[in-house]
C-alpha cells in the first residue's frame, strides 16, 4: 500500500510502498477513506515536536474495517469507523476515573520508536505516529482507537470528528464545561477553532468572539455561530475584547499553540474567568502571566483531544450533524489525493484552509 512518509523534518512527504501484518489479538485492520490534514501534523513535520523519523504521519481520519484480530468483538469487517489517537485500556486509574485521554497504560499504545507494525522493505525501521499514522492505504491500530459510526454518514465529514472537532468542541464542552449564557472567545479559527465556536453554540454560549488574522476565516465563523469578531489587524486583542464584553470573558480558547495568543487568553479573562490552552505551544517554549490575575481566581488549564470519551462523543457529534447543528461540510477547502498532501500542507502553512482532506480510493 501507499503511505507518506516524513523522513526529516522540514522536507516535503515522500510516497513509498509500506506494508502492515496481519491483525494481533487487540488490533483492527482499517482500509483508510479519508485522512485530514491537521496543524499538528505540520507541528512534527516543522520540528516543534519531537518525534523519531522516518514516520507515516496523520491522525484525523476515518475507513471502514477490513480485517479485525482474534479477540476483537467491537467491530467487524466493513464497519465504518473513526480514528481517535487518544486509545485507551479502560482500566488504569485514569481511565476508571473517567479520563481516558490521560490514559497511561503503555501496552496499548504504539510507542514512537518502539512500535514495529509498519514495514518498507529497507533496514531502517518506519514508524508510527500517535497510534495512528493515516497517510496510509490501511492502518492497522489498537481495537480502542475506534470508534463505530452509521454507515450514512459521509466518511469525509466524519473523519475530521477523528481529532479537529472532537479536539475544539470538546475543549468547550468537555474540558471548560461552558455553560449556556457565558461569554466566549475563540483565538485562531482553523478547523480546531472553527470547531470550538461550533460547540460553544451548541452549549448555548451567549456570546461567541471569533479572533483569527484571516477575514475569510472570520466569515465563516459567524456562519458556525460566531457573533462577534475581532482582526488584529485592527489594534490589540486584549483591549478589543475587553471594550466588546465590558471587561472580558467566561472563557477563552487558544487554539493555535503560540506564546503571543496563549498569553492573550488569560489576559483577556473577566474576574474568574478560565483560559483553555488547546493549541500546541511549540515544545520547550515557556509563557508569562501577571501573577496579579490569580487574584480575581482567573485560571488558565490544558486541554487535550478535547479531554473526549470517543466512543461517547464522537458517535453525538454525527447526530449533531445529521441534525444540522455541526456544520461540517463549512470545514472542507479542499480534496486531495494523497500524492498532492505536499501542497495541502503548503496551503495551511499559508493560512488558507480550514481543513484539506486526502480522498482515497474506495
Ligand atoms: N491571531 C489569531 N489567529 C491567527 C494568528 C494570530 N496571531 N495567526 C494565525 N492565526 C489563524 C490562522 O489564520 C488560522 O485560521 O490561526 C488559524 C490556525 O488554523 P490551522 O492552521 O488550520 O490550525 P488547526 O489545525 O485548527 O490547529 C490549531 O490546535 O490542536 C492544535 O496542534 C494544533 O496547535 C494547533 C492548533
Ligand atoms: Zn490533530
Ligand atoms: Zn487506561
Amino acid at each position: 500500500m501507499k503511505a507518506a512518509v516524513l523522513h526529516e523534518v522540514n522536507q516535503p512527504l515522500v510516497i513509498e510502498d509500506v506494508s502492515v501484518p496481519n491483525p494481533g489479538p487487540r488490533e483492527v485492520l482499517i482500509r483508510t477513506r479519508v485522512a485530514g490534514l491537521c496543524h499538528s501534523d505540520l507541528h512534527f513535520m516543522e520540528g516543534l515536536y519531537p518525534h523519531p523519523l522516518p514516520a507515516v504521519l496523520g491522525h484525523e481520519s476515518a475507513g471502514v474495517v477490513e480485517k479485525v484480530g482474534s479477540d476483537v468483538t467491537y467491530v467487524k469487517p466493513g464497519d465504518h469507523v473513526v480514528t481517535c489517537l487518544s486509545v485507551f485500556c479502560g482500566t488504569c486509574d485514569q481511565c476508571t476515573t473517567g479520563r481516558t485521554v490521560l490514559c497511561t497504560d503503555t501496552t496499548v499504545k504504539m510507542l514512537p520508536g518502539q512500535s514495529n507494525r509498519l514495514s518498507w522493505g529497507r533496514k531502517e525501521k518506519l514508524n508510527q505516529f500517535l497510534n495512528l499514522s493515516s497517510f496510509a492505504e490501511q492502518m492497522l491500530v489498537h481495537e480502542n482507537a475506534i470508534v463505530k459510526i452509521r454507515k450514512d454518514m459521509p466518511l469525509e465529514l466524519a473523519a475530521l470528528i477523528g481529532c479537529g472537532v472532537i479536539t475544539g468542541y470538546g475543549a468547550v464542552v468537555n474540558t471548560a464545561k461552558v455553560q449556556a449564557g457565558e461569554t466566549v472567545a475563540v483565538i485562531g479559527c482553523g478547523g480546531v477553532g472553527m470547531a470550538a465556536i461550533n460547540g460553544a453554540a451548541i452549549a448555548g454560549a451567549g456570546r461567541i468572539i471569533a479572533i483569527d488574522t484571516n477575514p475569510v476565516k472570520l466569515q465563516l465563523a459567524t456562519k458556525l455561530g460566531a457573533t462577534d469578531i475581532v482582526d488584529p489587524a485592527r489594534g490589540d486583542v486584549v483591549q478589543q475584547v475587553r471594550e466588546l464584553t465590558g471587561g472580558g470573558v467566561h472563557h477563552s480558547f487558544e487554539v493555535l499553540g503560540r506564546k503571543e495568543t496563549a498569553e492573550q487568553s488569560f489576559a483577556m479573562l473577566a474576574a474568574g474567568g478560565t483560559a483553555t490552552i488547546v493549541g500546541m505551544i511549540p515544545f520547550g517554549q515557556k509563557i508569562e502571566l501577571h501573577g496579579f490575575d490569580f487574584l480575581r481566581e482567573r485560571r488558565i488549564q490544558g486541554s487535550s483531544m478535547g479531554s473526549n470519551h470517543f466512543r461517547v462523543d464522537m458517535p453525538r457529534l454525527v447526530e449533531f450533524y445529521m441534525r444540522g447543528k455541526l456544520h461540517l461540510e463549512d470545514w472542507i477547502s479542499a480534496k486531495l489525493k494523497l500524492s498532492e498532501i505536499n501542497e495541502g500542507f503548503a496551503a495551511m502553512k499559508a493560512g488558507k484552509t480550514v481543513r484539506s482532506v486526502i480522498m482515497f480510493d474506495a
